[in-house]
């Protein structure tokens, strides 16, 4: 193997720029070539190359984001796409590839080692939904972000006596919201696994406030509801006064926390490491505290439950 190419993919992670540090450097330490393909598959089709040296992956370890731009690529997904990417690549003379990435961007990479690519998947997404990893580069950071937001929110809310509902990132995964509700003792967390009636956690929220609670708060995984009108239903049955804040995509920003530059530089390593070995269409991932190789066909087959354990913590301590 002489020449490695690198893309971040799919929702931008904080984690990713350490990520592909690690790629890089470890790449070049073993006498790789690497060459950083911008804006994901898109930029890969349309051959939007760029040399990585040393000194052009300093300074991003703390930054959040990523340096070499993502996107969500409609094209690539057409046999067309695929068969460009693939020209793009034997061209450049690129023996394997490395996608940081989430579900959508590990599909794509399936695509690829399908036809011939040796391709690695490094879990990048706040979602921490993929399959086959206990953590994802990104999570911690975002759950950090939501919680100091909506510790914020519970000072203003316990000054007006107000309920909160507080939406988080996660279009088809509740782990953002759940650990989120753990972790600041939400009264009720919505997520699309485990559907609670409105009218019980209105209920909730009512005795709470009648025994003395000064505030209330619900967290929402964006795939659970409309905030809006979840606040409003809630504001309705409870004859409490609610307000509403959408994290949005601020959740996904801001510099990658220490446990996520840890991750990122582990499992980037650990990429190169296994397709250097002769390993293709394999991801990483991180299982207790050791990191591992595994089929992308895995993490890709299907979603990573929720611990349903996890939904009784939320319930009980609320
Ligand atoms: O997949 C990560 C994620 O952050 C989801 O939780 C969210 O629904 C989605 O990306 C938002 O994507 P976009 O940035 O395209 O609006």
């Amino acid at each position: 193997m002489r020449r490695i190419g690198i893309l971040t993919s799919g929702g931008d992670a904080p984690g990713m720029n350490p990520a592909l540090r690690a790629v890089a450097r470890t790449a070049l330490f073993a006498g790789l070539d690497v060459v950083g393909f911008e804006r994901g598959y898109a930029g890969l089709i349309e051959d939007r190359a760029v040399r990585l040296d040393h000194a052009r992956v300093g300074g991003i370890l703390q930054r959040g984001g990523t340096v070499l731009q993502t996107a969500r690529s409609r094209e690539f997904a057409t046999k067309a796409g695929l068969r460009r990417a693939v020209r793009v690549l034997r061209k450049r003379r690129i023996d394997a590839l490395v996608v940081i990435g989430g579900d959508g961007s590990y599909r794509g990479a399936m695509a690829l080692a399908g036809a011939g690519i040796p391709v690695a998947g490094v879990p990048g997404s706040i979602d921490n939904d993929l399959w086959g990893t206990d953590m994802a580069i990104g999570t911690d950071t975002a759950l950090n972000t939501i919680v100091r937001a909506i510790d914020s929110i519970r000072d203003t809310a316990s000054s007006h006596r107000r309920a909160f509902v507080v939406e988080t990132m996660g279009r088809g995964s509740g782990y953002l919201a759940l650990m989120s509700a753990i972790a600041t003792g939400a009264e009720a967390v919505l997520i699309p696994e485990a559907p609670l009636k409105l009218r019980r956690v209105a209920a909730t929220l009512r005795r709470g406030f009648d025994e003395g609670k000064t505030n209330g708060l619900v967290v929402l995984a964006e795939g659970a509801g409309k905030a809006a009108e979840v606040g409003e239903a809630l504001a309705r049955m409870s004859r409490l006064e609610i307000r509403v804040t959408v994290l949005g995509h601020l959740q996904r920003g801001g510099a990658p926390s220490v446990f996520d530059r840890l991750l990122a530089s582990r499992m980037g390593a650990a990429a190169v490491h296994g397709l250097r070995e002769g390993q293709s269409g394999f991801a990483v991932g991180l299982e207790g505290a050791e990191i591992r190789h595994y089929p992308l066909e895995k993490a890709c087959a299907r979603m990573k439950p929720l611990k349903t354990e996890l939904v009784r913590l939320a319930e009980r301590l609320a």
